[in-house]
């Protein structure tokens, strides 16, 4: 069921990179084949103590192993571990990492002279990022929606940032006339606007918040970790690619290739479309940038060492599946949103479940009708239960009852929150199983 034919690409693409080496002298390295071995066993059977996140029978959280090819450039590259803080620890990564971050720029932000890099994922970016609005904006608020990731508020804190919650609504997104009156109030330095809840999958509302951009002066960050790469698919809703289409107008943005770019975890991305963003990063190290002077990701980046490996997997990945519109990588993240839509449809036929909202990009989410919160809530939690029994790993998210847009007429609202169900579609292998989770999910209940 593992997959192995990585394992004999790089057999054989670590004796081709070995031949680079050749011309210095040999030295022996000690084989600790025998002791090394029963300790790895060990290791592989503590490892089956995990979900099967590879396999499409977990629908649950936003978890996938990456893709083979960036399984084997990663693990290559651990024979070197470079680390691209400095040209000095890393040459052939930075250059891959500069490379990579460009591709992303240019094709999903539309940005050609933004500066960039990778970081160690989602929060690191939206820290840097946040750290920059601190920085061109002393002593301003952020203000992010209640529904973005949790990391905003925590991160503003860590940073001294005055950060405020925008309330939502019932699309599960910033409501908008709220986020005008705080701007009425003035000193609004940062709009963090959301481009695929965790929860949810919903966008925030970009065409309009770039709009009162234009009117109230403020910086817009995108935080795509989730989404950013549904910029690529044809198959988004009207409203939700137009917001996409905003992107460009923004000031910075968060896209994690560890999320839905088939990365290993290690691997955030950070773009500011100016890119005299870099200034605020100048610092003295006398002990690193000396090989080059050309520039270091250590000079542009807040992290010291990173992973190089990680810039390498991205790099492989790419060539296989380059993150452009219509292309090969585009067309399988377009069947993610085809399994969250057909999914989707089977709950709202069913008479059994009620969508929460109807899915913005690949991640659905749902609930059991019930006579009360507190039984639909109880009700979620049992089928959570029952479909692991199955091999089936679903998902659960407390929301709150007042974003929800449902006649709760016949439903007593005895608590303030709900608990819903919730599938991330994130493996395109969805397409073909999604009907088998709905018919096993409509035999319990
Ligand atoms: C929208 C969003 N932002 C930020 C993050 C945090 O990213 P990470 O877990 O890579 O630190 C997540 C993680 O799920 C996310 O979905």
């Amino acid at each position: 069921m593992l997959e192995r034919d990585s394992i004999k690409v790089l057999e054989i693409a670590l004796a081709k990179m070995g031949e680079g080496f050749e011309n210095i002298e040999n030295f022996k390295e000690e084989s600790l084949y025998d002791e090394i071995l029963p300790i790895i066993m060990q290791v592989a059977e503590k490892m089956q103590d995990n979900y099967p996140y590879f396999h499409p029978g977990y629908a649950g959280q936003m978890l996938k192993p990456p893709h083979p090819i960036a399984r084997a450039a990663y693990m290559l590259a651990m024979w070197i571990n470079p680390n691209n803080h400095a040209l000095d620890g890393g040459k052939a990564s930075s250059a891959m990492e500069k490379e990579v971050v460009c591709e992303i720029s240019e094709n999903i932000a539309c940005w050609k002279d933004s500066l960039g890099h990778l970081t160690s994922g989602g929060t690191m970016a939206n820290l840097e990022a946040l750290w920059i609005s601190g920085e061109t904006g002393k002593g301003k608020k952020i203000l992010a929606s209640e529904t973005a990731h949790y990391t905003h508020q925590r991160i503003s804190s860590v940073l001294k940032l005055n950060f405020e919650k925008v309330v939502a609504n019932t699309k599960g997104v910033m409501d908008l006339d709220y986020l005008e009156d705080q701007l009425k109030l003035g000193n609004v330095g940062t709009v963090v606007a959301t481009l695929g809840a965790t929860g949810t999958g919903a966008a925030d509302e970009l065409k309009e918040i770039i709009n009162l951009k234009f009117q109230y002066g403020f910086r817009v960050h995108v935080d795509a970790a989730y989404g950013g790469y549904f910029k690529l698919v044809d198959n988004l809703r009207e409203d939700t690619k137009e917001n996409f289409d905003f992107i460009e107008y923004s000031d910075s943005i968060v896209i994690d290739p560890h999320k839905h770019g088939l990365q290993p975890y290690g691997c955030g991305c950070v773009i500011f479309k100016e890119a005299n963003a870099g200034k605020y990063y100048k610092h003295e190290s006398p002990y690193t940038y000396f090989t080059s002077s050309d520039l270091h990701l250590g000079e542009i980046s807040l992290e010291c060492s990173r992973a190089g490996a990680s810039a390498v997997a991205l790099w492989a990945t790419h060539k296989l599946f380059p993150p452009i519109k219509g292309g090969r990588f585009a067309k399988e993240l377009e069947k993610c949103r085809n399994a969250a839509l057909s999914f989707s449809e089977r709950i709202k036929a069913s008479g059994k479940f009620n969508l929460l909202l109807e899915p913005e990009l690949d991640i659905v989410t749902w609930f059991p009708k019930g006579d009360s919160v507190k039984e639909i809530s109880s009700k979620s939690k049992y089928i959570f239960d029952a479909m692991e029994k199955e091999n089936i790993y679903l998902a659960m998210m407390s929301y709150p009852v007042r974003l929800i847009d449902y006649d709760f007429t016949n439903t007593e609202i005895n608590s303030e929150n709900m608990t819903v169900l919730r599938s991330v579609m994130m493996k395109p292998e969805h397409i073909d199983y999604e009907e088998k989770i709905f018919k096993l999910l409509n035999s319990i209940i």
